[in-house]
């Protein structure tokens, strides 16, 4: 985190603070995601900021995905103050830095007015990126610098623009072939996603799941609170990793194996 940041990190604490008290509302998962903060040792940076001298096309993926879920983490970079020009006007529910995330406006499961932001704090009419499957990775250059999403070389350069674009153009994942759209129920095998997450994820989050806590006064935020809550973003985050922190990516394990380990996440203690 660049000491650059921290304005803005106190800035949106106070607001956050300001819109539950103004409402009565605890944050979704998204605001609590927000305000993480998490210390990187030097040793960590190169992961979770460097480029591999030879990058695989797995990692390349997962590195535009963890830019798509937040490029400002990903990339340490500093967040806009403004609200995104093309954020409507009349979701008053939404403001600032979290409108310039991908996520925000096509979504979690890629589909956007399509999928779950149908409706709820983050609905923007704004259709989804799936058929950007197959094309071009280069062309999401000037996707992001077109009138539509205005994004300068400061924010994103035109490198980290291509690994966006080999996420959205070969990355993707169907969410409705693992999760319920409903339901939130997944499809896989609990007992399979136990012995990757007891062996892999229980390294930093503990074999409880409960080691690592986002949450805030109104409640712990866990993997197991958080894979109820949004089984479709813990998904991406399994595939991708989570930007700004040294959390792995799963992508090498295949996908089969992402919905085992969210499926047996969502066993785990959400309290
Ligand atoms: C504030 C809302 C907003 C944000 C944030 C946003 N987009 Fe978009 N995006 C749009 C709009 C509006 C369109 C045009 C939709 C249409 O064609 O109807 C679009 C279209 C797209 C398309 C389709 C382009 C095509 O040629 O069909 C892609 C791919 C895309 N966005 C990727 C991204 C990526 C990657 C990010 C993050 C770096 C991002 N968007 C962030 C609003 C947004
Ligand atoms: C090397 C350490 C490490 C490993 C291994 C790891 N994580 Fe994480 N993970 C983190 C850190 C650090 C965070 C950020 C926590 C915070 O914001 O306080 C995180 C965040 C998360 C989040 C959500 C954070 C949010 O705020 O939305 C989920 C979900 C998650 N991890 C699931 C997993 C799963 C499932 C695995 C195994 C496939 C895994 N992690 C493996 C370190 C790790």
């Amino acid at each position: 985190m660049r000491t650059s940041n921290i304005p803005f990190l106190l800035s949106s604490l106070v607001a956050f603070s300001f819109a539950v008290a103004g409402t009565g509302l605890a944050g979704s998962m998204d605001d609590l995601f927000e305000r993480s903060h998490h210390e990187l040792e030097d040793h960590q940076k190169e992961y979770v900021y460097g480029v591999p001298v030879v990058p695989t096309v797995q990692w390349t993926m997962s590195s535009g995905g963890r830019m798509y879920d937040n490029w400002m983490n990903a990339t340490d970079g500093d967040a806009p103050e403004e609200t995104h020009p093309s954020w409507p006007a009349t979701n008053t529910k939404k403001s600032g830095s979290v409108t310039w995330r991908c996520k925000s406006c096509h979504g979690w499961d890629y589909k956007g007015v399509a999928g779950k932001y149908q409706s709820g704090s983050y609905y923007t009419g704004i259709r989804g990126i799936t058929h950007m499957q197959g094309s071009d990775p280069s062309a999401m250059i000037g996707v992001l610098r077109n009138e539509a999403h205005q994004y300068t070389e400061e924010m994103i350069s035109d490198d980290q623009a291509r690994r966006i674009g080999m996420f959205v153009t070969r990355g993707l994942h169907d969410t409705d072939a693992h999760i319920d759209r409903e339901t939130g129920d997944t499809t896989g095998s609990a007992a399979r996603g136990a012995n990757f997450f007891q062996n892999i994820c229980a390294a930093c989050h503990g074999f409880q799941g409960t080691q690592l806590d986002w949450g805030d006064d109104s409640g712990p935020a866990y993997i197991g609170t958080e894979s109820n809550a949004n089984p479709w973003e813990v998904l991406h985050k399994i595939r991708n990793g989570h930007p700004g922190v040294e959390m792995i990516s799963s992508r090498p394990f295949g996908m089969e194996t992402a919905v085992d380990i969210l499926t047996y996440v969502r066993t785990l203690p959400e309290k």
